[in-house]
Parts: structure tokens; sequence; C-alpha cells
């Protein structure tokens, strides 16, 4: 089985977060393509999908919901997760986040199983226009790193599971 893990990121904390969760489908005995959802050509290929997208003022990256206008009508009935990277603070480890409207759209068109909210990452290294929101962001003291590789590994672990199980019960997928 082949599974596509496919990212929005404009600073590259959630492309990391989508390379641990690859790591962790591999490591479950798929294979696994792992790109960036702006250079997705086509998904006919890909038994399941999980989708990743940074959070920027309350929404998904433009590169995410182009994905989901290109693709939503293949990927309906297929095994899809979703996950939004985001919180500087705590608040993604601390309890479910509601999606925010576009994962909740995306949750529909794309019939997905589930979605997830992870903490985001704001360093003040970050260039360009990034780099000057980091520099404002660390005077009020919201720079860091809320990434929790070891939530998103159980995350990935249980898509894992589901994939197989889905494997098992072919009808279910
Ligand atoms: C201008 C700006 C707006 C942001 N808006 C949100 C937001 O609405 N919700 C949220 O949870 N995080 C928000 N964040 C935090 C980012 O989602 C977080 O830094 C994330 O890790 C960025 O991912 P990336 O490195 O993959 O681009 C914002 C960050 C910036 C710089």
């Amino acid at each position: 089985m082949v599974v596509l893990v496919a990212y929005g990121s404009t600073g590259g904390g959630t492309g990391e977060i989508a390379a641990w969760i690859a790591e962790e489908l591999q490591a479950a005995g798929f294979a696994v393509q792992l790109t960036p959802a702006g250079e997705v050509t086509g998904v006919a290929g890909y038994d399941a999908v999980v989708l990743g997208s940074a959070l920027y003022a309350f929404g998904w990256h433009a590169d995410v919901r182009r994905f989901v206008q290109r693709f939503s009508h293949v990927l309906r009935g297929r095994p899809v997760w979703l996950f939004s990277s985001g919180p500087l603070d705590s608040s993604a480890d601390a309890g479910a986040l509601e999606p925010v409207p576009h994962a909740a759209s995306a949750l529909r068109d794309l019939t997905a199983r589930a979605h997830v909210t992870f903490g985001g990452r704001m360093t003040t290294d970050a260039h360009g226009w990034l780099g000057h929101v980091a520099q404002q962001l660390a005077r009020e003291g919201h720079v860091g790193d809320f990434r929790n590789p070891v939530r998103v590994r159980a995350w990935a672990r249980g898509v894992a599971g589901e994939i197989a199980a889905a494997r098992r019960m072919p009808e279910q997928i």
C-alpha cells in the first residue's frame, strides 16, 4: 500500500511534523510519499492520504486548500486523515481543539476519517515576513517550539493501525 503525506508549510515546522508522520508510517511497513501539497500532481495511485497544514490567521495554507479543491472528487471515500499545526502554546496538547473552518470543510469534502491539531513552532531565526512577525511575537513572549513529536508519532502509529485494519477488511476502505 502506498500512502501520500502531503503538507502546506511556510516556515518548515509543519513539514517536519509531516516527516515524523511519514517515518512512522514507513516503520509500520507502508510505502510513503512525502510531498508539499503544492507539488502533488495526482492522487490516483495512493491507497491512503495524510494531509496537513500550518495555521495562519485561523486558516489553512493556500496550497492545502487548493489540494482539497483539486482532489476531493478522487479522494472521497478513500481513507484520509487531516492535521493542522499552529497553536504557540500548550493548548493543542491540553485537549482536542475544534478544527478551523477550512479543516472542517475538508473533513466533509474528503470524507476524512479524523482531524487533529498539533502545536506549532515559531523561531526568531525565521526569514522574510515571517521573521518580522517572529520578532514581534518574541517581544510578546510567544515564540518557541510547541510541537510534540511523541504525540505526533503516536497519532501516526494510530493512523498506521487503521490503514492496516482497512487492508485486512477492504470493504472498510
Ligand atoms: C502571521 C501568523 C499568523 C498565525 N496564525 C495562527 C492561527 O490563526 N492559529 C494558530 O494556531 N497558529 C497561528 N500561527 C502560528 C503558526 O501556525 C505556527 O507558527 C506554525 O508552526 C507555522 O507552521 P510552518 O512553520 O509550517 O509554516 C500564526 C503564525 C503567524 C506568523
